[in-house]
């Protein structure tokens, strides 16, 4: 990987964005024990805030809400850099606002954008493809996280091609308490091969995008659905409830996160107000442009 160059010494902070699963196929299972994916990535407004600064060793704080040890992929992040070019130390501070373990890409996020800012702390001269390499390395969501905000994943889901973003779209995201140790992995074993499908509903998908056209729940599609409500104990009384609420939702990733479409921000506020009495937490977010910026002058909640 690439050499160290002279560097800035002043912390950096950056926010680190969630994700949805607009679209989540899967199409079958592969010869190394994972399945193949067609998913189309959504970055949207709800972030964690990631600060880096020297140290001698490589140490991680956490505010609330996710592991600080090497469990967390923002700390493998920097491990990985560090093994790969340089002996320098850092510390990385993370603000957690994504739940965690929810299929919104926390963690990968938090990697993402720890790789990014250790880079600039460090003063590594890493090409584009071998910082995607430190990330898919790190899991199979992080690679999403460095490029644009809508791509479509296969493989894995980290092999990326982007896609044109929808206009700014105001969703709803509706978080349940459940959490299940190993739940990617759970979920997938809960799946059926009668659950697959031919990646069809991903395409139509995508050629909406290319055409300009706005997002519509009878896009929206999640492969693993049936299996999330069956690994996951309460999924399915939560869903119900939810749907008591307000009609279409779909789950993100392996959930048990939900998320809806609404038609403008004020909507999306209402819905999330009238979500109030659900158990979890729900929040009103708008879908991300490709201008957006990891770096913005003010970042809350970092001192
Ligand atoms: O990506 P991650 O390592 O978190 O995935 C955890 C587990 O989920 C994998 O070990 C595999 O069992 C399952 N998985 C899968 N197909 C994928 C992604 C994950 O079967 N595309």
């Amino acid at each position: 990987m690439g050499r160290a160059v002279p560097h800035p010494v002043s912390p950096i902070a950056c926010r680190a964005p969630a994700k949805v699963n607009l679209c989540l196929e899967v199409l079958g299972r592969r010869d190394d024990g994972y399945h193949e994916l067609r998913t189309v990535f959504q970055a949207v407004g709800l972030y964690d805030y990631v600060r880096v600064g020297e140290s001698e060793t490589v140490d991680l704080s956490v505010a609330r809400g996710a592991p600080a040890d090497e469990r967390n992929l923002a700390y493998r992040a920097a491990e990985l850099l560090r093994s790969g070019c340089t002996h320098r130390g850092a510390y990385i501070e993370l603000r957690k606002r994504i739940p965690a373990g929810a299929g919104l890409g926390g963690g990968s996020s938090d990697a993402a954008a720890a790789l990014s800012c250790l880079v600039d702390l460090w003063g590594l001269e890493l090409t584009a493809e071998e910082l995607v390499a430190a990330a898919a390395a790190i899991g199979a969501d992080v690679p999403f996280f460095l490029g644009p905000p809508t791509a479509l994943g296969t493989g894995r889901g980290d092999v990326l091609t982007p896609l044109p973003s929808p206009p700014t779209t105001w969703m709803v995201l509706a978080v349940p308490p459940l959490r299940l140790p190993r739940k990617t992995a759970a979920v997938f074993a809960a799946l059926r091969p009668e659950e697959y499908t031919d990646g069809g509903a991903s395409e139509a998908l995508g050629r909406a995008l290319q055409e300009g056209r706005p997002l519509g729940s009878e896009l929206l599609y999640n492969g693993l659905t049936a299996a999330a409500l069956r690994a996951l104990t309460g999924l399915e009384e939560y869903s119900a409830a939810l749907s008591r609420v307000w009609p279409h939702w779909t789950v993100s990733g392996a959930g048990p996160a939900h998320f809806t479409i609404c038609s403008s921000r004020d909507e999306a506020v209402e819905l999330r107000r009238a979500l109030h009495r659900l158990p979890g937490r729900a929040y009103a977010v708008p879908t991300l442009q490709p201008g957006w910026t990891r770096r913005p002058q003010l970042l809350p909640g970092l001192g």
